[in-house]
């Protein structure tokens, strides 16, 4: 096995009425003035942030409100939220909702711990997290996995840049996931939610590093099982079974569980998040959009690779290495095309784009051509144009 440091601190309290526990374990975590941070309001519709506010409150801590994350969530609306937890003197930033109010509440953390730094300075990697103060979680949508990864993803809308960050102090101190809070999802976020759990295996399974032949098993079983339980989520939204399956798949497919022992190649998601910054899309639509036409513009890098994850995920056996690849990346559409997800731009509701789009996205994900993105085929601006022209119909 290749080397590698496994590194997931959250406390995960997972199943049902999991959210009456909300103000014990922000006690044990050392919340006494927490900011409760959520989204565009599905938590106040659904009564659960009341019911999480009433739970604090019979704890003895005390807490602020913090709303209006939205989706793609905005640098502009995370500085506001420092200011609010500095003004409060607030010791954890509660997350009620999902991934854009996760990462909001990762930022107003790490800003409210560093008053003398904006915070796009650690975006913008000028400068690296040093400090911050606990985050904790109450999961409304099993997706980006924020409840557990070392991630955090922003939009400076003034530059139409938006770009993740990635250390140990963005791993939430604890997350709530009650599976029954994502009843109320509409069926296109469910949808692009799936989407995004598959993506987070997806972007590390796709590797030219041999070795760990577990973490690739445990990927394709990942895979397949947010396959199945996807089809039963989408005809029942209310099946408790499915939706636990796919809430926690979502975890453990961001955690670093599903690339140990290699470098994680993340190229479909530098692509997908400048079709947000640019556009506003949702982040799982941004990603099958790019997804085939990345997966064939690599296939020639690794057919071996892309026919294994054809046989291993979709049970694909017959015809030759490269048709069993083939076959895997059009059944990979397919089942997402079988879930309302679009496959190109126009799918995607933005329309054939001209050059000078195609340039700036490329330019936007290398940095005008000074860097390149990924690992697996490193994509300088060339490649990015070409993947993106592949995408544009
Ligand atoms: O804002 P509210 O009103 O809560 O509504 C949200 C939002 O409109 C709604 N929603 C969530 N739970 C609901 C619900 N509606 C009804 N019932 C519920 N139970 O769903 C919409 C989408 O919410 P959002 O938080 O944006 O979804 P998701 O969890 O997919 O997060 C997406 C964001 O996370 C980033 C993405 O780029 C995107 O900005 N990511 C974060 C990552 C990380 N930190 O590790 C990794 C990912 O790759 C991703 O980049
Ligand atoms: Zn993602």
């Amino acid at each position: 096995m290749n080397s590698f440091t496994f590194y997931t601190p959250t406390e995960i309290i997972f199943g049902k009425g999991a959210e009456a526990k909300t103000g014990e374990v922000v006690k044990k975590h050392g919340g006494r003035r927490v900011l409760v941070v959520y989204g565009g309001g599905s938590v106040k519709k659904s009564g659960l942030l009341e019911r999480v506010e009433e739970n604090l409150q019979a704890a003895g801590i005390l807490f602020e409100e913090f709303g209006g994350a939205q989706p793609n969530p905005l640098l502009s609306h995370a500085r506001n939220g420092v200011r609010a937890a500095a003004k409060f003197g607030a010791d954890l930033i509660l997350a009620v909702g999902g991934g854009s109010v996760i990462d909001t509440a990762k930022a107003i953390a790490h800003g409210a711990a560093n008053l003398d730094t904006d915070i796009w300075e650690f975006w913008s990697g000028r400068r690296t997290v040093e400090r911050s103060i606990p985050v904790g979680v109450v999961l409304t949508i099993a997706a980006a996995g924020s409840e557990t990864s070392n991630s955090a993803v922003l939009t400076n809308a003034e530059t139409g840049k938006k770009c993740g960050i990635n250390t140990d102090f963005n791993r939430p101190a604890f997350a709530i996931m009650n599976p029954e809070l994502t009843y109320t999802l509409p069926r296109r976020e469910l949808a692009c939610g799936i989407a995004d759990i598959m993506m987070h295996t997806l972007d590390r399974y796709f590797t030219h590093e041999a070795g760990n032949h577990f973490t690739d098993r445990v990927a394709e079983a990942l895979l397949k099982n947010v396959v199945i339980y996807a089809k039963k989520a989408m005809v029942n939204h209310r099946d408790y079974e499915a939706m636990s399956e796919l809430m926690w798949c979502g975890s453990v497919s961001h955690n670093g569980f599903t690339s140990l022992g290699r470098t994680m190649d993340f190229g479909v998601h530098k692509l997908g998040h400048e079709l947000s910054g640019k556009f506003g899309v949702t982040h799982g639509a941004s990603l099958t959009t790019m997804w085939g036409s990345w997966a064939r513009y690599v296939l020639p890098d690794a057919p071996e690779r892309f026919a294994q994850y054809a046989e291993n995920v979709w049970g694909l056996t017959v015809g030759t290495t490269l048709e069993r690849a083939r076959a895997g990346i059009r059944e990979t559409e397919e089942f997402w095309q079988s879930l309302g997800l679009p496959l190109c731009f126009t799918e995607l509701g933005i329309g054939v784009q001209d050059e000078e789009t195609l340039a700036y996205l490329a330019d936007m994900c290398t940095d005008f051509g000074q860097k390149t993105v990924a690992f697996f085929h490193p994509i300088d601006r060339e490649t990015a144009l070409a993947i993106y022209r592949q995408a544009n119909h």
